[in-house]
């Protein structure tokens, strides 16, 4: 029983999942309520178009990969039960987690408590739904998740059109677990696929994959409204501009490449970023094209710093030091023009909070000079550590790396670099 698996939900996801484990040489069951579909993966087609892998469900049907009629057959002679089911947008545009829910509840009918079977949850459900959802309806159903049956989300990242060598091939396998032997078992399960494992929180798990369609769903909203502003303005080679665009070489090099963009910190600063996107903006908007995504991103950057005063601001007394590490926009510059530091020290000021030395490795005398704020500079890190309750790291310098283990202080890594 322990290699079994039972795959319920036989769409994209579910079929792949399934023919990618019996090709790993697991007994899959395969379970769906569509008896149409069903009925054309016995005879080995594939109910969607996917390249070559018809042949692989041919090689692996009533070999490695069965297809039940009797759910229970399968739940009874399986260890681990892989949910591959719909979770279509429902009302308010809410996930509708019915489909789930129902397929859960038939599960459980078949589960007995003692055997530990592993729920894992492949379908998409957002942030929170296995731990605040699932979770309290399984123990509803008269089991303890952790005692009777494991519990866990592994959020799914293949392509269709390349759904065979993403899920084969996988960059990377996410384990939202509940604990950490449900999350051991199902690690021993993919250790054959090679690829990083990484077991996470219930809510990490799932919110990673909407990390992941969100930024591409915004990077294409983003190119669209990039491609109404260039319309407006006219003479522009859209196509050629994008094909521009992709040689940057941050899509692809160090030091600067583009996952160091798609990162939090505490928002963007520096001569161009903010100039820049403000100025096409108010050009669009003169045109008469309300760039709203531009306008977001304009917004969201004056957010992210009042989100950050305001969440340091309840950890802190004002009677405390508060020590500033980092002055320029970026590491490894010197430039301080429309730095976040500059905000943060203001609106601590502000509110109160006198008590703020500062330290940069490069940028402390061009802060000075430019803006003549009533504050103490450090000479280094030391001085600064000495001095200081609580240290804000507003620029994400290496040099600041190394801070981490120091116990009596109130850390704010505001780069998320420790
Ligand atoms: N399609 C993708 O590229 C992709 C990629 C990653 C994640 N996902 C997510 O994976 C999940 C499944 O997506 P899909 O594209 O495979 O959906 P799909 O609609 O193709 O397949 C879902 C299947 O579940 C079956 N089903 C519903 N209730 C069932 C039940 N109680 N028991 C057994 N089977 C049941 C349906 O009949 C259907 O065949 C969704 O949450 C989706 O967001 C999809």
């Amino acid at each position: 029983m322990i290699n079994k698996i039972t795959v319920m939900g036989l769409g994209f996801v579910g079929l792949t999942t399934a023919l990618g484990f019996s090709e790993k040489g697991y007994k899959v069951y395969g379970y769906d309520i569509n008896c149409e579909k069903v009925e054309k993966i016995k005879n080995g087609i594939l109910p969607f178009y996917e390249k070559s892998m018809e042949e692989i469900l041919k090689k692996n049907i009533n070999n490695n990969f069965l297809l039940v009629d009797s759910l229970k057959e399968a739940v009874e002679n399986s260890k681990f039960i892989f949910f591959c089911v719909g979770t279509p947008c429902g009302e308010g545009g809410k996930a509708e987690l019915t489909y789930l829910i129902n397929a859960i509840k038939e599960t459980l009918k078949y589960v007995k408590k003692g055997q530990y079977k592993i729920l894992i949850i492949k379908s998409t459900v957002p942030p929170s739904t296995t731990k605040n959802r699932v979770k309290p309806f399984i123990e509803e159903c008269g089991f303890i998740v952790g005692e009777d049956v494991g519990l866990a989300n592994n959020p799914e990242f293949l392509r269709e059109g390349c759904a065979w060598d993403d899920f084969i091939n996988p960059d990377r396998i996410v384990i939202g677990q509940s604990d950490e032997n449900t999350g051991r078992y199902i690690e021993e399960i993919y250790k054959c696929f090679n690829a990083p494992i990484y077991k996470v929180s219930l809510n990490t798990g799932e919110f990673v994959k909407y990390l992941s369609n969100t930024l591409l769903s915004t990077m294409i909203s983003f190119s669209n409204e990039m491609s109404m502003i260039a319309c407006e303005v006219g003479d522009i080679n859209i196509k050629e501009a994008f094909k521009l665009l992709h040689i940057d070489k941050r899509w692809f090099g160090e030091p600067a490449k583009m996952s160091t963009y798609v990162y939090p910190g505490c928002g963007f600063g520096g001569y161009c970023l903010p100039k820049d996107t403000q100025a096409i903006y108010s050009l669009s908007k003169g045109n008469g094209f309300e760039a709203k995504i531009l306008r977001s991103v304009l917004d969201v950057n004056n957010d992210i710093k009042y989100y950050l005063v305001n969440k340091v601001l309840k950890e802190v007394k004002s009677s405390e030091y508060i020590g500033i590490l980092g002055l320029s926009f970026k590491p490894n510059s010197d430039d301080i023009r429309e730095t976040p530091a500059k905000f943060f020290i203001e609106e601590l000021i502000k509110r109160g909070h006198y008590n703020i030395i500062a330290y940069d490795p490069l940028a402390i005398d061009n802060f000075k000079k430019s803006y003549d704020l009533p504050i103490k500079y450090a000479k280094d890190l030391e001085e600064i550590m000495n001095k200081a309750e609580n240290i804000i790291i507003l620029t994400a310098w290496n040099e600041f790396k190394n801070i981490s283990n120091i116990e009596d202080k109130k850390i704010f890594d505001l780069r998320y670099m420790l």
